[in-house]
């Protein structure tokens, strides 16, 4: 089976995890402060402060800005739950915003739209490793005089005009879960430049506590282990070097999938470098799509859908999702199919990819 994702883990890790269980210090340790320090350098911020997954991360950021009960986030519509549940989890209403249909990633014509005097933030996530367009979004975000907070889940490495994205607002969000660019198995990440959101944080993620049993503010126990950071500083370290590895697999399929009429490939703007977290081709035909993804999977090849259904019409935000108008949203989750993309994939198994899709359109018959 050619696998949709896959953690890249190599001896390095291996040893780096054992020596960390042979040392006794499993707890969070300076091998977690030191990927904190080694992170920050990397993405050119201040703070880089590690949590125990992405959805703490954000749900910590929108804390360390005091959003709740009575407030209003910008979440796009299209993305991984999480982006939404935190904002409901803090007592502040997620408002949806539709996406743009090159990159995934929030409209800013939407979001001008649904900006109101209750928003108090604006979440732009960094969609399958492409960056959000973040100059008109943090120009908005002045106007109105509300916070921008990045989802980085999916982005470690890209850049907006050559600046990494988790430094872009004022704060950034991080997975580290099993299949990201970088991986602790899971943990997480807040990124900012502001001293008294890492400070928030620090207290936050640690039951508030400023000197060993010396509480100064109610805090929760989100802190990651030295395993984990043993394992995110040898991630780190190769990171660059996957992420070289995603973008030679795209540029792969770019060219081996570019003539087929039926499909387009992932676009990269400009202004941004892709870091490939997914591979998301777009089937012109949502009947296709599914078709396609049947066909692979019997090939043995695997594929994902991110994602199936836009967030305002997940049942556990019912509430908070009627009569809301996302077309492109629906539209997305009918026709994208992720195909494999992780720094493993030998080019062999790429080409099969490609052969096995110019075949299914060569033999389905169908018009597209
Ligand atoms: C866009 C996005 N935001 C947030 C998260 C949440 O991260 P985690 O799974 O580490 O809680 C994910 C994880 O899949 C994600 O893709």
């Amino acid at each position: 089976m050619i696998k949709v994702n896959s953690p890249y883990i190599s001896k390095e890790e291996i040893e780096a995890v054992k020596e960390v269980l042979e040392s006794g210090y499993l707890a969070h340790g300076p091998l977690v402060d030191e990927f904190e320090k080694e992170f920050s350098k990397y993405l050119g911020v201040k703070h880089a402060l590690t949590i125990s997954n992405g959805t703490i991360s954000l749900y910590t950021a929108l804390k360390a800005l005091n959003i709740g009960v009575g407030d209003e986030v910008i979440v796009p519509d299209f993305s991984f739950i999480a982006t939404a549940s935190t904002v409901v989890l803090t007592g502040a209403k997620p408002v949806f915003v539709d996406i743009n249909l090159d990159t995934y990633t929030i409209s800013h014509e939407d979001l001008e739209r649904k900006i109101s005097p209750r928003t108090k933030a604006i979440i732009p996530v960094h969609l399958y490793g492409h960056p959000a367009d973040m100059d008109p979004i943090i120009k908005t975000a002045k106007e109105h005089d509300v916070y921008v907070i990045e989802d980085c889940a999916q982005s470690h490495g890209a850049e907006y005009k050559g600046v990494k994205t988790g430094t872009l607002g004022i704060a950034g969000a991080f997975s580290f879960y099993a299949t990201k660019n970088l991986t602790m198995g899971e943990g997480g990440a807040v990124t900012t430049n502001d001293d008294k959101i890492a400070n928030f944080v620090k207290f936050f993620r640690n039951h508030g506590q400023l000197r060993r049993y010396y509480h100064i503010q109610i805090g929760w126990n989100f802190r990651i282990t030295n395993i984990q950071g043993a394992l995110g500083l040898i991630q780190l370290r190769k990171l660059d070097k996957m992420n070289s590895r995603r973008r030679e697999i795209a540029k792969l399929y770019d060219e081996g999938l570019s003539s087929i009429g039926c499909l387009k490939t992932p676009v990269q703007k400009k202004w941004a470098k892709h870091v490939y977290h997914q591979y998301t081709i777009w089937v012109n035909r949502s009947i296709l799509r599914n078709k396609l993804s049947k066909y692979l999977q019997d090939a043995g090849i695997q594929t994902g859908i991110h994602y199936p259904r836009p967030i305002h019409m997940q049942p556990a935000l019912k509430k908070y999702g009627e009569n809301v108008y996302c077309p492109n949203s629906v539209k997305a989750s009918n026709h994208v199919l992720s195909l494999p993309m992780h720094p493993g994939l030998r080019d062999e198994e790429v080409n099969e990819v490609i052969v096995r899709v110019k075949e299914f359109f060569r033999d389905s018959g169908m018009i597209c």
